[in-house]
């Protein structure tokens, strides 16, 4: 995550540890596109990975028939999300929530969307594994799991720049790297999820949607 501090209000407490991802500008108005699209009519969406919590308060904003609870394991980035909340004063955004995907007991027990952007390719698939197992406890049949992120295709990378993309997180850490798409749609049918679809975004990331099976 390419951070910097916040400063919206000009200095307002309420501003206190915000963080700002420069992507998160630029990706969030495509991904609500997609997300207007998949999310349920009511209901809470828990977003892992939330990050600096920008998201969270764009699509809080723009959905305002959903309750949106996001959450991060990292204590910095709670901190951030809160600070953006409290900054956009939202009555359906929830305080962020503690939560490691991979964690075998996450601390809410359903949701009606699960949604993740850029997280798979920068945790080890472990978490990845984690995140199907939590939203297949949380979710009903027919509810939607969303991710965003870089992928491989059948193997081939889409693109010179997520191949060195690919190879920065790998040096930063071995267990990271962009993802197959074959190998997560095959973990989710292990977990009960069918892909919906996968849709092409800029910067050549992909959405991608799963339903929970019945
Ligand atoms: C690149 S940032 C993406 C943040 C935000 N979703 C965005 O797109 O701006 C990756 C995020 O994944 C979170 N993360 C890493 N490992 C995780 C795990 N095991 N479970 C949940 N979140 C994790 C990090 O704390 C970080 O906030």
């Amino acid at each position: 995550m390419t951070t910097s501090f916040g400063n919206a209000l000009d200095g307002s407490p309420a501003t206190d540890g915000a963080l700002t991802a420069p992507a998160a500008a630029r990706n969030r108005d495509p991904i609500l596109a997609v997300l207007r699209d998949v999310l349920p009519k009511a209901g809470t969406v828990l977003e892992l990975a939330s990050g600096t919590g920008e998201h969270a308060v764009h699509f809080a904003a723009a959905l305002p028939h959903l309750v949106w609870q996001p959450s991060d394991p990292d204590e910095q980035a709670r901190a951030s999300i809160a600070a953006h909340a409290a900054a956009a004063g939202l009555a359906n955004l929830l305080p962020p929530l503690e939560l490691d995907a991979s964690a075998p007991v996450w601390p809410l027990t359903r949701a009606d969307a699960v949604i993740s952007i850029n997280m798979i390719h920068i945790s080890p698939w472990h978490a990845t594994q984690g995140l199907m197992a939590g939203a297949t406890r949380l979710l009903a049949p027919g509810a939607p799991l969303y991710l965003y992120g870089p992928y491989r295709l059948h193997g081939q990378h889409t693109a010179p720049s997520n191949a060195a993309f690919d190879e920065s997180l790998r040096a930063r850490d071995p267990a990271w790297g962009v993802r197959d798409l074959d190998a997560v749609v095959a973990l989710a049918a292990e977990h009960g999820f069918g892909l919906e679809r996968a849709v092409a975004m800029p910067a050549n990331n992909l959405s991608v949607v799963f339903r929970r099976k019945p």
